[in-house]
Formats: C-alpha cells, sequence, structure tokens
C-alpha cells in the first residue's frame, strides 16, 4: 500500500498560486504572454494560474520523457511533442510542475531559446533546490521542498495520483 502525507494544503497552494499570477501580471503589464505547460504534470497548475492572470495570454504544450515509471532520473530527456506554434518574438512562461535535477528544464530550455523569444522566464510550483545538478532557476518559484517524492495537484507516481488537490509525500514500499 502507498501512504500519502500532505505536504501541501489546497489552501497554501491556491494562496501561492494566485500569488505568482499577481507578479506575473505586473510583471509583463500591457504585454501578452504565452504559457507553456509541459505534460502531462504542469497542467493543473497551468489550469489554476492562467485564471489568475490578467492579460493577454494564449497556451502551448510541450512533452518529454525523462522518468518512466520509477521515481529516479533516467538522466535522458527525449521530445515527444513540440510547441505547436513558433514562440520568436513572444514572451515565453515555461509553466512546470516541479524542479529536481534541472535537466529536463535545461533541455527545454535550449530547444525554446532557440525560437529565440523575445523573453524566456520559467515558472515552477515546486522545487527540490537540493537535488539540483544543473545551473537553472526559476523566475517564479512557489515553494522550495525538501528531498522527498511528492505527487498530487498534476504530479504523479507511474501516472496516478494526479488528481489529488494536495501535494502529498509518497512513502511507497514499492519505492
Ligand atoms: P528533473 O529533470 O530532474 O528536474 O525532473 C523534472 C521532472 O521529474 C518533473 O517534470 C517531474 O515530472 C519529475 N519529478 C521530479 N521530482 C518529482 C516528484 O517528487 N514527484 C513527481 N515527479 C517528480
Ligand atoms: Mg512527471
Amino acid at each position: 500500500m502507498d501512504k500519502l502525507r500532505i505536504l501541501i494544503p489546497r489552501e497554501q497552494i491556491a494562496a501561492k498560486v494566485a500569488e505568482l499570477a499577481a507578479r506575473i501580471t505586473a510583471d509583463f503589464a500591457g504585454e501578452s504572454v504565452v504559457l507553456i505547460g509541459v505534460l502531462k504534470g504542469a497542467t493543473i497548475f497551468l489550469a489554476d494560474l492562467a485564471r489568475q492572470i490578467q492579460l493577454d495570454t494564449t497556451f502551448d504544450f510541450i512533452a518529454v520523457a525523462s522518468y518512466g515509471n520509477a521515481k529516479q532520473h533516467s538522466g535522458e530527456v527525449r521530445l515527444v511533442k513540440d510547441v505547436d506554434h513558433s514562440m520568436e518574438g513572444k514572451n515565453v512562461i515555461l509553466v512546470e510542475d516541479i524542479l529536481d535535477t534541472g535537466l529536463t528544464l535545461t533541455y527545454i530550455r535550449s530547444l525554446l531559446q532557440a525560437h529565440q523569444p523575445k523573453c524566456f522566464k520559467i515558472a515552477a510550483l515546486l522545487d527540490k533546490v537540493s537535488r539540483r545538478t544543473e545551473p537553472i532557476q526559476p523566475d517564479y518559484v512557489g515553494f522550495e521542498i525538501p528531498d522527498e517524492f511528492v505527487v498530487g495537484y498534476g504530479l504523479d507516481f507511474a501516472e496516478r495520483y494526479r488528481n489529488l488537490p494536495d501535494i502529498c509525500v509518497l512513502d511507497s514500499e514499492r519505492a
């Protein structure tokens, strides 16, 4: 049996998402932004964040494979789905559930920077700072968390638990 323990309750997530959206709204006042969600983990964060951003906003999505079904990073990142539109001259905000080693976002950043966007920012709901191996920092970060495996609010373990409204630590006997 998997054991779940609430790390960040839904009310705290909602308050933080509102705060991040207000910062983005202020930082890009009078401009348009493209939110690029990293499938599938970022979908719930993107949906909540987007509805609080008071700017001309569009969405795009990108998908990469890195984790598989294990809790360990394979060390390899592969593009599964590219963005649908060119990001040339756009204000791009990459929306991600969690920054861990930084391998995934380093790969996506170089891919998107080749489009020559006007501006490129990273919004990460969670940051496992102690796990970072790549020199990459989020511009907008929700919560710094310890090195524990978390699920919920979009984050999965073997595709499960994405629908949990709170962010929970997963203590699995199968881990
Ligand atoms: P990174 O490339 O090591 O930064 O890993 C980033 C990706 O790993 C995220 O997009 C998540 O999909 C996944 N990931 C890292 N830590 C966790 C976790 O604690 N729970 C669920 N997924 C995680
Ligand atoms: Mg994932």
